[in-house]
């Protein structure tokens, strides 16, 4: 069985889509152990309580540097046996320290096709409001694993949807969401977590 962390900052509508699917017996190989917050406000936290789930809030805020503040989010990690993270709208930086100790096991939802509107300063809804001021008309939704570089692992899934004439990047956004992050997060998760499953019963 694998142990799921999942990592968020924000409303937690990723983390409520595992959650469902997790409630519909859609994680026969994995459970969601931990809700890790990177502040006390993110209504995710309320959304993980609400599922009975053990939740923590790990701040940058609170530590001097990047170094201190992998160790403790390591340290969280480690005392929870996690075995596989997903970022869920997760705003904070992991540095090399947590990257290295889940190597191909750390998964992101990016909400475009990588390798469009990603990177530095693409999260939230700056990725909708630059696929708008570019006029596109497919954007979407990539899961990719984790590494050094922002957004840069290997892609695991993506899902298109169309932009629509009269779009804000409000409606945009959830479209995508409803339509892409909500499906493909959950079904990555179910494929990393069986093929790790298999791997831990080696
Ligand atoms: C959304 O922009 C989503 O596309 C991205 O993070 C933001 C918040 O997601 N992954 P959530 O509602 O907190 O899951």
């Amino acid at each position: 069985m694998i142990n799921i962390a999942v990592l968020v900052s924000g409303g937690g509508t990723n983390l409520q889509a595992l959650l469902d699917k997790e409630a519909d017996h859609g994680f026969p190989h994995a459970r969601i152990t931990l809700v890790l917050a990177s502040n006390d406000k993110a209504y995710a936290l309320q959304r993980a309580q609400k599922y009975g789930k053990e939740t923590a809030v790990v701040s940058r805020k609170n530590y001097q540097d990047q170094d201190s503040f992998d160790e403790a989010v390591l340290d969280v990690l480690k005392s929870h046996s996690i075995d596989m993270v997903v970022l869920a709208g997760y705003l904070s930086i992991l540095g090399p320290k947590v990257i290295e100790a889940y190597p191909d096991r750390i998964l992101n939802i990016h909400p475009s096709l990588i390798p469009s509107f990603c990177g530095k300063g693409f999260y939230g809804l700056k990725v909708h409001e630059a696929a708008l001021a570019r006029g596109v008309k497919v954007t979407g939704a990539t899961v990719h694993f984790v590494n050094e570089i922002p957004d840069g692992g290997r892609i695991l899934l993506q899902k298109a949807v169309e932009v629509q004439s009269g779009d804000t990047p409000e409606v945009l956004q959830r479209r995508v969401m409803e339509q892409a992050e909500w499906k493909i997060l959950p079904q990555a998760v179910a494929m990393v977590s069986e093929e790790l499953d298999k791997e831990k019963n080696v």
